[in-house]
């Protein structure tokens, strides 16, 4: 089945509502919910002092209405008792301010006491419920690290160290990573060795970085502290997560989806075109295990309400978003949440239940998916087929993050997203990928910005294009090591000779600046003076030198670009044509297939132009209406065709 739900958050109502909740549910089509993820306060009003009652009667409901679930750990909130008791275990900022209870996620990561009461409460919860018939899986926490990403405690500090020591073996080491024999920053004791407080300058790099890594970390030693918990208390039932893939860059969730059984993900809109966007995260999302079905265990029926201007959904904007997720791997379509708040800091977030009720355009549109999801069984468990994967990876993002670059205009999430969007318009599906990952199944790989890369993953790169493989490198890759120190003799140091190219000095752009290029269009950005040592020249600045440059290398092609192209479906589109990777299609209509190992595949349209459509396919859709050939996809509308191959 797909599963279909949201966050149901009951112990902010009134018992009398409960029932009625789960005869909603039940209307809508709701098959899970994710339970009790702020219930921390419910659960154990006072320290040390457990209360199921209200919970036991929840989750009976639910089991009485059919409706299973995603029972999580109540660990992502702790109540006021544990800020008044334990302050030396609320988080503190890079400023040195320590934050208070009275929101979410009040805690230091590294804290030993919210470790204990968050085992405790965890404990407790998964005696009781683990033969209950209404779960389905641990929902542990809720987005680790959204609000207390990165603690710059004395705690912390002290992890900090163990940490590095672990990491580097010894101080000496540290010392040589960090290059520290620049101003003066030598540690002689490893007491010295501070989280990157706030400084008079620029904190070292290096120790900027192994920060972001250790916090990373820290958060997922916490994940698996509970993980290991619940999994000897209930052996086989699966435990997951939900990240923020694509929106939050402090957590590496590569290394998180090692760990989880699942993956799943919350998605929320974004920027100006906002289902490209989304687009890109559940892409992102997919990737981080391939070939398995992926959850969206949140996003919004309409508006949310923390972005300042909050815009709500057209009509039809939930359903085509709905589906663009399910095209893209998801197996389950959830919402936070269930019921909109009354009162507290999300009354303004939409809902599965507006404040209104269920004479609304949300609820219609709730219970009509509810409907599509569940004619859309046999999809759960299908693959997304895609031949082109982008580079993507955290130590580099973060280590690019330092205030000390050459321009701080060339943003290598925003540089990837650019990329990826110029494939979405080209009709292209494609994977996000480790720089050390399996790169065996794709015929193209792009590396839009990937400024640091150790040596396996510069030598994975080679190895594929060595394969038969076509790279696109986009510039200020490959430029330094997993410590970011530079790779010297010429930039990319990493991947000269596989580019043919050796770059001597960058020249980036100032704001607004542009610079022509012979074959149309522009850069901007950054440029660089760039000279093809084995490669041939496919477009110049028009005053002159490599923009474009291509080399060929053991059975495959590697293309550099030095500048940021401001129309990259030009180069797209031609390293495509080069890797046989089919683009095309109608502009504004997604389409993207899924298909299961024995071959039964199903193809996804999403219109998101206001201009009726036509695509090409054979099958029927989910109605039963057959298409034989062309199918039409009106303004704003979705069609998932069973496909007749
Ligand atoms: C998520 C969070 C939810 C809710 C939602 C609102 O970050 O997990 O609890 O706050 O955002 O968009
Ligand atoms: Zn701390």
């Amino acid at each position: 089945m797909i599963v279909y739900g949201g966050d149901w958050n009951p112990e902010q109502w009134p018992e009398e509502t409960w029932a009625e909740d789960v005869r909603l549910m039940g209307q809508a089509g709701v098959n899970h919910v994710s339970l009790g993820i702020f219930s921390w306060s419910m659960l154990e009003p006072v320290e040390g002092r457990y209360e199921f009652g209200r919970l036991d009667r929840i989750m009976d409901l639910l089991a009485g209405g059919g409706i299973r679930a995603y029972l999580s750990t109540p660990t992502a909130s702790p109540p006021p008792w544990f800020g008044q008791r334990y302050p030396e275990a609320l988080p503190v900022d890079a400023d040195g301010r320590r934050l208070w209870h009275g929101s979410r996620q009040a805690f230091c990561p590294s804290s030993p006491a919210y470790l204990d009461k968050a085992l405790a409460v965890a404990e407790q919860l998964g005696r009781r419920y683990r033969d209950h018939p209404a779960l389905a899986m641990w929902h542990v926490h809720n987005e680790y690290g959204c609000h207390n990403s990165r603690c710059y405690c004395d705690t912390s500090a002290a992890a900090f160290r163990a940490w590095l020591a672990e990491r580097h073996g010894s101080l000496d080491a540290v010392n040589d990573a960090w290059g520290t024999a620049f101003w003066s920053q030598r540690y002689s004791e490893w007491e010295q060795i501070l989280p990157p407080r706030i400084t008079p300058s620029y904190t070292n790099p290096g120790q900027q970085l192994d920060f972001h890594r250790f916090s990373s970390d820290a958060l997922l030693a916490l994940y698996r502290a509970e993980r290991d918990l619940l999994r000897s208390l209930s052996p086989g039932v699966p435990a997951t997560t939900n990240f923020m893939a694509g929106y939050h860059w402090d957590m590496d969730y590569w290394a998180f989806a090692e760990e989880v059984d699942v993956v799943s993900t919350d998605q929320y809109l974004f920027g100006d075109d906002p289902h490209i966007d989304l687009a890109f995260a559940a892409d992102l999302t997919r990737s981080f295990k391939r070939d398995r079905p992926w959850l969206l265990m949140e996003h919004s029926t309409s508006a949310v309400n923390w972005q300042g201007y909050n815009r709500a959904k057209a009509p039809g904007e939930m359903h085509r978003n709905s589906v663009q997720h399910l095209a893209r791997g998801a197996d389950a379509i959830m919402f936070f949440q269930w019921r909109q708040s009354k009162a507290g800091a999300e009354k303004w977030h939409s809902a599965m239940l507006p404040h209104a009720g269920t004479d609304t355009k949300i609820w219609r549109e709730v219970v009509a998916l509810g409907d599509l999801l569940g004619e859309a069984a046999d999809v759960a468990g299908s693959s997304v087929e895609a031949d082109v994967a982008i580079l993507l990876d955290w130590s580099s993002i973060w280590a690019q993050d330092h205030p000390a670059q050459p321009t701080s205009e060339l943003k290598p999430v925003e540089e990837i997203k650019r990329w990826h969007a110029a494939l979405w318009r080209l009709g292209v599906t494609c994977d996000l990928a480790h720089p050390e990952g399996d790169l065996s199944r794709y015929r193209l790989v792009l590396v839009p910005s990937l400024y640091l890369v150790t040596d396996a993953g510069a030598a994975n790169l080679e190895r594929f294009v060595a394969g038969g493989g076509v790279a696109l490198v986009g510039p200020y890759s490959g430029i330094v090591d997993e410590h970011d120190k530079v790779r010297l003799g010429g930039y990319p140091g990493a991947w000269r000779e596989l580019l043919g190219v050796t770059v001597e000095e960058f020249f980036p752009l100032a704001a607004g600046e542009t610079v022509t290029l012979a074959g149309g269009g522009a850069g901007a950005v950054w440029s660089e003076v760039a000279r093809a040592t084995t490669a041939s020249v496919l477009d110049t600045y028009a005053s002159g030198g490599p923009a474009w440059t291509r080399n060929e290398h053991g059975q495959g092609a590697a293309h550099y670009l030095t500048t940021l192209f401001t129309g990259p479906e030009r180069v797209l589109s031609a390293v495509c044509a080069e890797a046989g990777v089919r683009f095309g299609g109608t502009p504004g209509v997604e389409l993207v297939r899924r298909s299961h190992p024995d071959g039964r595949s199903f193809l996804f349209a999403v219109n998101h132009t206001g201009t009726d459509a036509v695509v090409p396919a054979k099958g029927s859709t989910l109605d039963g209406a057959e298409v034989d050939g062309e199918l039409a996809v009106p303004a704003g509308a979705v069609r998932i065709v069973r496909e007749a191959r």
